[in-house]
């Protein structure tokens, strides 16, 4: 298995998760989380496997200096068009994480690194370098699509064989992502770099909601009460992806 690059997905994915309310839930949990710990003053980010650059472009609107790697040309052409549009600036390295080492020599204030475990082929091995790229006083920004939301979804559906066979990943060219995360297990593997500060689910209810009362709900409804209940003790561990702010060891 190898690592998936989005050269092919780009505009599906911009549509599919970004077009409707399911991206804008997940902005909006990012950002309630990230406004509420941030310091005041202008930090220097960098956003690991950035897309089309959606964190980033909010991060850079608030004064803070980004830094995008995106191996899939056809994402980070579509972040590049993105910044142009808001008249904003950021440097654009088009990398997978494997080759961030070798060119960035200073650690950052804040490192994002959303939705993409799910699509690397070894997970785990990603982590000592976050833990690198991070300053000791800075602050790992890590969301992940949760496999206990999946496990509860194939549950509700009456999926008992796809669950019995362990069948979680995705289709070839889905938007599912291949590699699910327990988030059991990656607490483990964070355990020695990084101390898991605040945790919060994204969609913890909006997925699982039937369509037709999904259709009739209104976005700003579904914002208000998304946010409401992202850290329930009951709820929080079932959204579609989790979202921890973590602080290096
Ligand atoms: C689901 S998208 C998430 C994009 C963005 N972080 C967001 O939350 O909107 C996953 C991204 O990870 C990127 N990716 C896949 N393999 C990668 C790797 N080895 N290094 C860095 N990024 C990678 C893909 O190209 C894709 O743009």
């Amino acid at each position: 298995m190898k690592d998936r690059h989005f050269d092919a997905l780009a505009t599906r994915f911009a549509e599919k998760i970004y077009g409707g309310a399911k991206g804008a839930i997940r902005l909006a949990v990012l950002q309630a989380d990230l406004a509420e710990t941030l310091p005041e003053r202008p930090l220097r980010v960098l956003d690991i496997g950035a897309g089309l650059g959606h964190m980033a472009l909010w991060l850079a609107e608030r004064g803070h200096q980004v830094t995008l790697a995106e191996p899939a040309a056809p994402m980070l052409e579509g972040a590049r068009a993105r910044f142009a549009e808001a008249g904003q600036q950021a440097t654009f390295i088009q990398a997978p994480w494997q080759e961030l080492l070798g060119q960035l020599t200073e650690p950052y204030d804040l490192v994002l690194c959303h939705a993409v475990l799910e699509w690397l082929a070894e997970p785990e091995t990603i982590l000592p370098v976050l833990h690198q790229l991070t300053r000791r006083d800075g602050l790992l920004s890590l969301a992940f699509y949760n496999r206990d939301a999946l496990v509860y979804r194939n549950l509700l559906k009456g999926h008992f064989r796809k669950l019995r066979r362990d069948d979680m990943a995705g289709e070839k060219q889905s938007l599912t992502p291949q590699k699910p995360l327990d988030p059991r297990t990656l607490r483990v593997q964070l355990e020695d770099l990084w101390q898991v500060e605040t945790e919060s689910g994204v969609r913890v209810f909006h997925d699982y909601m039937p369509s037709e009362f999904q259709a009739r709900a209104e976005l700003p409804d579904l914002l208000e009460m998304e946010l409401a209940h992202r850290r329930h003790p009951a709820f929080a561990g079932l959204g579609r992806y989790l979202h921890w702010l973590c602080r290096p060891r």
